[in-house]
């Protein structure tokens, strides 16, 4: 056989093996440490722009064949809920979410709260105390029911609202209020040097508020006006949960427990306050426009007011919903709903 020949198979059996060696390692190397795809949260954030699109993202849903694509953060809802109250439709639509159902008024409940007391602000201090070394990355704080008279949404449905949610903006801004409209709370719920004292209604904290910064927040001076979006629903991230020491979470709920004050009252003195506890102004009241937009991802709203966009949100006449509510209206009447459930 010729010198030239047997050198080129030579060759060609070495080349191939040494090709062999490299798909061998290439393919380990996929396997055993795949590149990762960061989440860039820039390019998910919604903008003012009217005409984009609202943002996909995973908001915990159930649709079939979907397997997240990345290792995603932990989202949690912690839920302040009595007895009689309902948070089973999150299991049904959020299953990726974790739950913490708190039952204020049920000693034997899974999660319950040491003293009932200060309304949904005893559970959310008591989930972050008792978690704090194992936090969610996100963590919603809600209340049970569904249907709410101040949830955000055209027929105060909840399901809507929390699909609608952006978690890449929170994960950006850290806390973010789930609520844009300004009817109750926004710009100046409460003006707690100038309503110091006063008892005008049972359900404002004006009067008492001043007392109250000055125990939450000792050795900063009290703001002349206090305003974010009612009702205490909203989500922080964990790093922003631990900008603050758990002793200000314990310092916190102490003065709850303490507190001579009405429940409603000290409640109320919290709602008014987490903003300011995560780190936002006292008022806090972005535009109704540019909230519906980075919140829930509505960009293209026709906003005449700071406050209101057409068809998002009217305060309803009483805080209880119908019974049979959003297919029976007001006065008993069928009625459809105003904007479909997705
Ligand atoms: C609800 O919608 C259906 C279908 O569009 C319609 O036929 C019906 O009249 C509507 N009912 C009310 C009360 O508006």
């Amino acid at each position: 056989m010729p010198l030239h020949r047997r050198f080129t198979a030579r060759n060609a059996l070495i080349a191939l093996l040494v090709w062999l060696f490299l798909a061998l390692l290439f393919h380990l190397k996929a396997e055993l440490w795949p590149s990762p795809v960061e989440p860039s949260l820039t390019s998910l954030e919604p903008s003012n722009d009217d005409h984009r699109e609202p943002i996909p993202h995973d908001n915990g849903g159930n649709k079939a064949g979907e397997t997240p694509a990345v290792a995603k953060r932990r989202t949690a809802v912690v839920v302040a809920s009595q007895q009689l109250e309902d948070a089973t439709w999150l299991d049904e639509y959020f299953p990726r979410w974790e739950k913490n159902i708190y039952r204020v008024d049920d000693k034997s409940a899974p999660l319950t709260v040491p003293k009932n007391k200060g309304r949904e602000s005893m559970v959310y201090l008591t989930f972050i105390i008792d978690n704090f070394d194992k936090l969610p990355d996100n963590i919603l704080f809600l209340h049970p029911n569904r249907y709410q008279w101040h949830n955000d949404d055209p027929d105060y449905d909840g399901l809507p609202m929390l699909r609608h949610f952006q978690i890449p903006y929170l994960e950006k801004e850290g806390y973010v209020n789930i609520r844009c409209a300004w009817s109750l709370g926004c710009p100046s719920e409460i003006k707690p040097i100038a309503e110091e004292g006063e008892h005008r209604a049972a359900v404002h904290a004006g009067g008492d508020y001043k007392q109250g910064y000055e125990a939450l927040f000792p050795g900063k001076q009290v703001p002349s006006n206090v305003g974010v979006s009612c009702c205490a629903q909203f989500a922080a991230t964990k790093e922003k949960v631990l900008e603050r020491p758990k002793s200000d979470y314990v310092r916190y709920r102490e003065w709850l427990v303490d507190t001579p004050l009405d429940d409603s009252i000290s409640g109320r003195i919290f709602e008014y306050s987490w903003h300011m506890i995560f780190g936002k102004e006292p008022v806090h009241c972005p535009t109704a426009k540019e909230c519906y937009c980075k919140v829930f991802g509505f960009c293209y709203l026709e906003c005449q007011e700071d406050g209101n966009c057409a068809g998002r949100y009217e305060l309803p006449r009483f805080s209880t919903l119908p019974n049979g509510w959003p297919f029976i209206g007001w006065k008993g009447e069928e009625r459809n709903r105003s904007a479909p459930e997705e």
